[in-house]
């Protein structure tokens, strides 16, 4: 019905108009009488199995949706009545941004692909708060914070420590994105001083806004780039750990074009999808060897399929996170990942989804 409709309608609109007409009859149907049940049509019962506990928070099941997908957080409950254990809200940026000009995202249909320049266009932190401080979602919301594109490179500790501030209130977990190809020097973010500082400055906006509001602080993951060596890898693990993070996402888009048609090589940005799902599970096997024992990875890149999902799992990631493969699959994708997943279990004899990370990481 979803690849009918895809095929038909959907792929003859622009890409990004039509991801914001598909987020928002998503809002919608939760906000008719009787449309959260319609969209439970595509949710398998609840699996014990797959239940898990990561930084003492309880997620209903390992999957979740990637950062920008929802950016500003319009569609969080009907994320989570797909099957989502946990939405990652965001990019966000401390003060209202547009993000690059028009046209920003591309659809690679011989490879079920996409690439995209976005630029973090953003409502902002206050605005994105307001929206849902209010909320009580029934999965787990982590926020995915990013620094203005017009801040200097040496001034963006202090963008993320603002962000942590505002937007500490509404978050189970927070997600420092310092590997979006699209903000000029982000990635180097990623190098460990840059990192170590970072993290420092954050660590201590975390701290405060706990203290204010009488909580524990909240888990700071950062979120890096598949374009890194192994060394490069293992040393970014190395300061994640060394300076308190708590959990890394691995990956966010690649720049490579390798194996796509030359002409998209011309077009900017960040390469997700089938193309990315090697590399991506690379990183993982190479974090979860380093620090796997230490803090949880959250693997994300490819996956399209429960097999995909699974895969990641045994590669060391404790969560995974989809996006482009929703784009391409439609709304049944979750239920069907989460259903496979059961099926590995019945087949196979875990009883927890826990028990197989990283079980074909070395
Ligand atoms: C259109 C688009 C926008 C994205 N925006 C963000 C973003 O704002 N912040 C971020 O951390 N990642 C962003 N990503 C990257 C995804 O979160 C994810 O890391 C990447 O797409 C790989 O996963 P996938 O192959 O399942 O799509 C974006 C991806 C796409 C396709």
């Amino acid at each position: 019905m979803y690849q009918r409709l895809y095929n038909h309608g959907i792929v003859r609109i622009d890409a990004e108009r039509a991801h914001h007409l598909a987020l928002r009859a998503l809002a919608t149907a939760t906000s008719l009488p009787g449309g959260t049940c319609a969209l439970a049509h595509y949710v398998p019962e609840p699996d014990e199995r797959l239940r898990l506990r990561v930084w003492d928070q309880p997620f209903s099941n390992p999957l979740g949706v990637a950062a920008g997908l929802d950016k500003n957080g319009d569609a969080v409950e009907a994320l989570i009545a797909l099957g989502f254990g946990h939405i990652e809200v965001g990019t966000i940026t401390l003060r209202p941004q547009p993000g690059n000009d028009r046209p920003r995202i591309w659809r690679v249909p011989e490879e079920s692909a996409v690439i995209n320049a976005m630029g973090f266009p953003s409502s902002g932190a206050a605005a994105v708060r307001a929206h849902l401080i209010g909320l009580r979602a029934k999965g787990i919301v982590g926020i995915n914070i990013g620094k203005n594109r017009d801040t200097p490179l040496d001034e963006a500790a202090e963008d993320y420590a603002g962000l942590i501030s505002i937007l500490f209130p509404i978050a189970n977990y927070f997600t420092i994105n310092i590997s979006s190809p699209n903000t000029p020097g982000l990635r180097s973010l990623q190098m460990a001083d840059e990192l170590a500082h970072l993290l420092a400055t954050v660590r201590d906006a975390n701290e405060r806004a706990a203290t204010l509001a009488r909580r524990d602080p909240k888990p700071l993951l950062i979120k890096i780039a598949p374009d890194l060596t192994d060394a490069e890898i293992e040393g970014v693990a190395d300061a994640a750990v060394a300076n308190g993070a708590r959990g890394i996402v691995a990956t966010n888009t690649t720049t490579s074009r390798d194996g796509l048609p030359t002409h998209y090589g011309a077009l900017p940005g960040g390469l997700s999808g089938p193309p990315l799902r090697e590399q991506a599970d690379h990183v993982v096997r190479v974090l979860y060897r380093r620090v796997g024992d230490q803090i949880p990875i959250i693997g994300v890149g490819g996956i399209a399929s429960g097999a995909d999902a699974l895969a990641r799992i045994r590669s060391g990631a404790t969560l995974v996170q989809i996006y482009t493969g929703l784009t391409w699959a439609g709304p049944a994708l979750p239920g069907q990942i989460l259903r496979h997943l059961s099926a590995d279990a019945d087949r196979t004899g875990w009883h927890s989804i826990l028990d197989l990370v990283g079980a074909d990481a070395v």
